[in-house]
């Protein structure tokens, strides 16, 4: 009777959303409220996977879970994490029974199975995943490609698989469909930057396994700078006893006040060597290999406060780790002007001594190919002024900073390679000249991108126009203040691949998380998603692939099991931009805009908050001259989906100038 009345639905569906063509993305043609044959919601983007994948087909019919689940999949330490961790999660969430076997050819009603004869078109983390009314089944080259299946199928769950507790009487289910997939691109990345807010090792394997659930597959491990050097190193025992620990302060960084000298410095926090190697572990049972990065010759307080020696000035013993206050004057651009010497010093040899036990230690700890030293915004004012500095520019040959610089980089990256590693820095230091056997991750524009391969540099695209997550994602009256903003919509417009380059020298790209601003994980996490989302997409996806609406639909899906898993994100696609401008006869004038559509803007100048029956904007709002603020909200339909934005009308009038 069930199979019946299944079929007849499917055959239904299949005739609603046109899925009896391979190639035609899933879209909403069903009221939301309609309901599946077991009472579970239908309609809108029932299908949302993030990233898309490059080929999916909606077939006829469900796969019911059943009461006893068996998981069958080939053995290997690698994967049985990921394999444990799906068993976990649906036993947890459904509370029916998952057993786990090792015998890829025993029946079972999840398969996964290494190809015997491989599938080039899948490459090395490609993989299939086929659900029909029996059995699912995830084949691949290898264990990368069984743990992006097994991703893609979670997100194939209803989203109460995000539960951490059983949700009764539930049917759980999920669509037949037949998906064929593999990234754009090979690295796929997010870096997190634990130094300028210390985050612990529960935190960081929590950053890690979110960014694992959207095929992310490079963590990059930014773990010293100016604020904290976190990363223990024996021999050098005051990077950590001094050079990681600051004066708490809370508010706006960047304005601090300077500490105290009796200040006590409590603040911070450090990685053990076996804290990194359980981090290391972590990532790779998820896939995901772990780039340490140590930022010199700049970003180096903290390394300087440790060891004044280490700078070319020797004021530097007076130096503090930075609790957040001003150390640099960027007035006129960059490089910045140092209020107080962060370099670490070209021409003292016992920098490449420090360098190369540091790097010999990350190379012990972290078995990724690639170490990152940095290399970016070091400012040239300390060194310009000093002896030892214009004696190795005179010895070496030396005309600018920056070939000082490259001097620096030069002798970092023969350490680097000795190791046995490449090396990867930001790209200003192309501007002296280093061997393209350096990758470059090119921060400042896709420019410098397209300028670093066209010298024959590998290059990672992490451009700050759509990749930094730091930036404020709305209007900087909800927003901790940054200097800059990147919204959803220009995220999701990153395409790593530039035209008129060797795509084979773009490795792929990144999302980039400084934490000044960023003081505890929930921050962390509202500042990479929903963008982390549409970084995603645009690294894995096909270019043809991607679809602005769609995305959003299947973005407000996946919102539904970030709030189950209680994973904190940015409701910010749904707050307006604000337009203002004053018109011919002096009066304000506001234009509103939204990134997705579909909303409706209400808003109010009487102080009050506005629900959807205040009015509704319609058109550019004449601010009326007695307003103190102007409030909005947002909805679709008539549920409220924006937060109440209290616009002060002297901003209003600060904007629009004179
Ligand atoms: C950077 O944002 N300074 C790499």
């Amino acid at each position: 009777m069930k199979r019946n009345l299944v079929t007849i639905f499917c055959f239904l569906m299949s005739l609603q959303y046109g899925l009896l063509n391979a190639q035609t993305q899933v879209k909403p043609t069903l009221a939301p409220s309609a309901l599946n044959p077991w009472g579970n919601p239908i309609g809108q983007a029932e299908i949302a996977i993030i990233p898309e994948p490059v080929s999916l087909m909606r077939k006829e019919g469900f796969f019911e879970l059943p009461q006893n689940v068996v998981i069958a999949a080939p053995s290997g330490a690698r994967l049985a994490s990921s394999v444990n961790s799906l068993r976990d999660k649906i036993q947890n969430a459904s509370g029916h029974f998952v057993s786990v076997i090792n015998d890829a050819s025993s029946v079972a009603h999840i398969k996964l199975q290494i190809l015997d004869k491989g599938d080039a078109s899948l490459g090395k983390e490609g993989y299939s995943l086929t659900v029909n009314s029996q059995q699912v089944v995830i084949k691949a080259n290898n264990e990368h490609g069984l743990f992006y299946g097994i991703q893609t199928l979670l997100q194939l769950f209803p989203k109460e698989i995000e539960s951490k507790e059983i949700v009764e009487a539930f049917k759980w289910t999920l669509p037949c469909v037949e998906i064929k997939d593999f990234p754009r691109v090979a690295w796929r990345g997010l870096m997190f930057d634990v130094s300028r807010h210390f985050f612990t090792v529960d935190e960081v394997k929590q950053f890690i396994e979110n960014m694992s659930r959207y095929k992310y597959n490079k963590f990059h491990f930014h773990l010293t700078d100016d604020e904290g050097w976190r990363i223990e190193i024996k021999g050098y025992p005051k990077l950590t006893e001094v050079g990681a620990w600051s004066v708490k302060k809370e508010g706006t960084f960047g304005d601090f006040i300077p500490p105290g000298i009796n200040e006590p410095r409590t603040y911070g926090g450090f990685f053990t060597q076996e804290d990194l190697k359980e981090i290391v572990a972590f990532a790779q049972d998820r896939f995901i290999d772990v780039m340490p990065e140590v930022d010199v010759p700049g970003h180096s307080l903290a390394a300087i406060a440790s060891y004044p020696d280490l700078s070319c000035t020797p004021e530097a013993v007076n130096y503090k780790v930075r609790s957040g206050e001003k150390i640099m004057d960027w007035s006129r651009g960059a490089p910045p002007l140092a209020l107080v010497d962060n370099t670490l010093c070209p021409a003292n040899e016992k920098v490449y001594v420090f360098i190369d036990s540091v790097v010999s230690q990350l190379a012990r700890i972290f078995p990724f190919e690639y170490i990152h030293l940095g290399g970016d915004e070091a400012p040239h004012n300390f060194w310009e002024k000093n002896e030892q500095i214009k004696a190795l520019m005179k010895r070496e040959g030396l005309k600018t900073i920056p070939e000082v610089q490259a001097y620096f980089e030069k002798r970092v990256e023969k350490i680097v390679r000795a190791k046995g590693k490449k090396m990867v820095a930001w790209d200003e230091v192309l501007e002296g000249g280093v061997p393209n056997t350096m990758t470059i991750m090119a921060w400042r524009s896709m420019e410098k991108g397209i300028e670093a391969a066209k010298k024959g540099h590998e290059v990672i695209m992490t451009p700050t126009q759509f990749a930094y997550l730091d930036y404020m994602q709305a209007d900087e009256i909800t927003e901790p203040r940054v200097y800059a903003s990147l919204r959803l919509a220009k995220t999701y417009e990153f395409d790593p691949i530039p035209e008129g380059v060797d795509p084979k020298l773009i490795k792929g790209g990144q999302g980039n998380l400084w934490t000044e601003q960023i003081f505890n994980i929930r921050q962390a996490e509202y500042m990479v998603w929903p963008r982390g989302f549409a970084l995603a997409e645009s690294m894995w996806s096909p270019r043809e692939k991607k679809d602005w609406s769609h995305f959003i639909a299947k973005t407000e899906k996946h919102f539904e099991r970030l709030d189950l898993a209680e994973t904190k994100y940015s409701p910010a696609m749904y707050d307006p931009s604000f337009a203002v401008r004053r018109t011919a006869d002096k009066l304000l004038q506001v234009t509103l805009k939204t990134e997705i559509e579909g909303l409706d803007i209400y808003y109010s100048f009487d102080n009050s908050a506005p629900d959807r029956f205040y009015p509704k904007y319609t058109e550019p709002l004449i601010v009326p001259v007695d307003a103190g603020v102007l409030k909005i909200v947002t909805y679709k339909g008539k549920q409220q989906v924006g937060r109440i934005l209290h616009m002060p009308i002297t901003e209003l009038n600060k904007r629009a100038g004179k």
